[in-house]
């Protein structure tokens, strides 16, 4: 190392970096990237503000409360920048591109601005910030995958990796296109070769994340080859992944879910609505009746699987009978799980244009409607599984009793069960005894410590 790079690196390796994190698990992916760029580059993380050299917000832009709740934390580290004027604050992420003349020139709230594209810039930004300028850093790439960065992940079970950047769906309500830009893959080697080093490391868990992953392209490689070749790395792993788009969702990869044992069978599917009128508004290119067959084809595929899947309630224009429509299509497909939200609009989108005109309080009683009975049927669902045995990937305490441990079935579902002899990252089998709309609870069967992915054996 050149004496002045040295020296940079040393002067580095005294400052600590506080980072939060926001909205997806993309965003929690990101913040790993991050963490591996700056760990090069000597710096250290904490958990603890007051420690901080640097703190680091890594936002989400996907809807407007989100949003607000970032700008009140901003307000918090702006207080404690009065009393340690030397504190870099800066934004990542989604509402970097859209909020930087207001954030650096305009309320002067921040130190430095950087796009999800751009870390790699964070080291030089930081230089610059130490000697009082402002950063900005927000231009959006064709090509930036970050795939020779190692993520810095704590140990554990369950493992993050993002295998896709952006999206070109152009969903009308939706921010993504404009917030994280064009679509584009790491490869596949990348990706296999990533997993096989968190397996080394203990992980037994892979989720492999993008926006519409179903568009993954390495060459002649698609989505469900990247799913077969992380699969392979090792049965002992278990793989997941989000997000489809029903309109890519291939045979091939239904195909592949059903046939790799340690696929894990849980898809999140977003539907958005039940009308077709809305869903063509939406842009989301497939009507009710199509998303109806992709379900039967998953489900005869894959009897037993799980499904969940994403409603907004109150799009412009949506009528109590468009409500009702979306009502029905959760009564017949009977989701294990939704996420609900109210719209939101977003600036940039073709959405933004149309009017709000479904009050809030609409909105809210819709978004509640549609929640209730969400919970019914997984409450309905979680109680048929009482007196079933069920192989769980043991993670560790739950959060609110040391003794209580937490696991999760193939199909994503929590298990909460009295710990015996258990550790991380066994598979366990346990008995189910009772359940809520969230959460089983399960006593584990003693003595039957399960080795491997399911009902397999262990390959020696
Ligand atoms: N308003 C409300 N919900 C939104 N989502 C995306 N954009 C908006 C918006 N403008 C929801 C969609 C998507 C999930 C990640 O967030 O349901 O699937
Ligand atoms: Fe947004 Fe639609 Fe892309 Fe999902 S598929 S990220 S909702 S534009």
């Amino acid at each position: 190392m050149p004496f002045k790079a040295s020296l940079c690196f040393l002067i580095r390796m005294s400052k600590k970096v506080y980072i939060e994190t926001y909205g997806c698990q993309m965003n929690a992916a990101d913040s790993e990237v991050v963490g591996g760029i700056l760990t090069a580059d000597g710096y250290d993380f904490t958990r603890e503000i007051a420690e901080a050299d640097v703190v680091l917000v890594n936002t989400c832009a996907i809807r407007d409360n989100a949003e607000q709740r970032i700008y009140g934390r901003l307000g918090l580290f702006q207080r404690y920048k009065r009393t340690r004027p030397d504190l870099v604050v800066g934004i990542l992420g989604c509402m970097a591109e859209r909020l930087r003349t207001r954030l650096v020139d305009q309320e002067r709230l921040v130190d430095l601005v950087v796009g999800p594209d751009e870390y790699r810039k964070l080291p030089g930004l930081l230089d610059n910030a130490f000697s009082g300028s402002k950063g900005v850093a927000v231009r959006l790439s064709r090509v930036e995958n970050y795939e020779d960065i190692v993520p810095l992940r704590m140990d554990g079970i369950s493992a993050w990796l993002s295998v896709m950047r952006g999206c070109d769906k152009f969903c009308t309500f939706c921010v993504v296109p404009f917030t994280r830009g064009r679509e584009r893959s790491r490869s596949l080697r990348s990706v296999v070769e990533e997993v096989a080093m968190l397996l080394d490391r203990g992980f037994r868990e892979v989720t492999l994340l993008g926006q519409n992953v179903n568009s993954y392209r390495d060459g002649s490689y698609d989505f469900a080859d990247l799913m077969r070749g992380v699969a392979s790395v090792d049965r002992r792993l278990r793989v997941r992944f989000m997000t489809s788009h029903p309109q890519d969702m291939s045979e091939k990869l239904i195909d592949t879910i059903a046939s790799c044992e340690n696929i894990c069978k849980y898809i999140h599917l977003p539907v958005q609505s039940g009308s077709d009128r809305i869903l063509g508004m939406m842009n989301r290119t497939y009507t009710v009746d199509h998303y109806l067959r992709l379900v039967e084809r998953i489900r005869s595929t894959m009897p037993g699987v799980s499904l969940s899947t994403d409603i907004i309630s109150g799009f412009p224009t949506e009528t109590a009978k468009d409500h009702r429509a979306t009502i029905g299509l959760l009564k017949q497909v009977r989701y294990d799980g939704a996420y609900t939200f109210k719209y939101s609009p977003r600036e940039n989108t073709k959405a933004w244009e149309l009017r709000d005109d479904v009050p809030d309080g609409e909105k809210g009683r819709r978004v509640n409607e549609v929640t209730t009975l969400q919970h019914e049927i997984s409450l309905e669902l979680n109680s048929m599984m009482i007196g079933t045995t069920e192989r769980i990937l043991v993670e560790g305490p739950s959060r609110k009793d040391e003794r209580e441990w937490t696991g999760r079935t193939d199909t994503n579902k929590t298990v909460i069960f009295l710990r015996s002899e258990q550790k991380s990252g066994d598979y366990i089998d346990v008995i189910i005894e009772r359940a809520n709309s969230a959460t089983l609870f399960g006593r584990s069967l003693a003595g039957q410590t399960a080795h491997s992915v399911r009902h397999a054996e262990v390959p020696q």
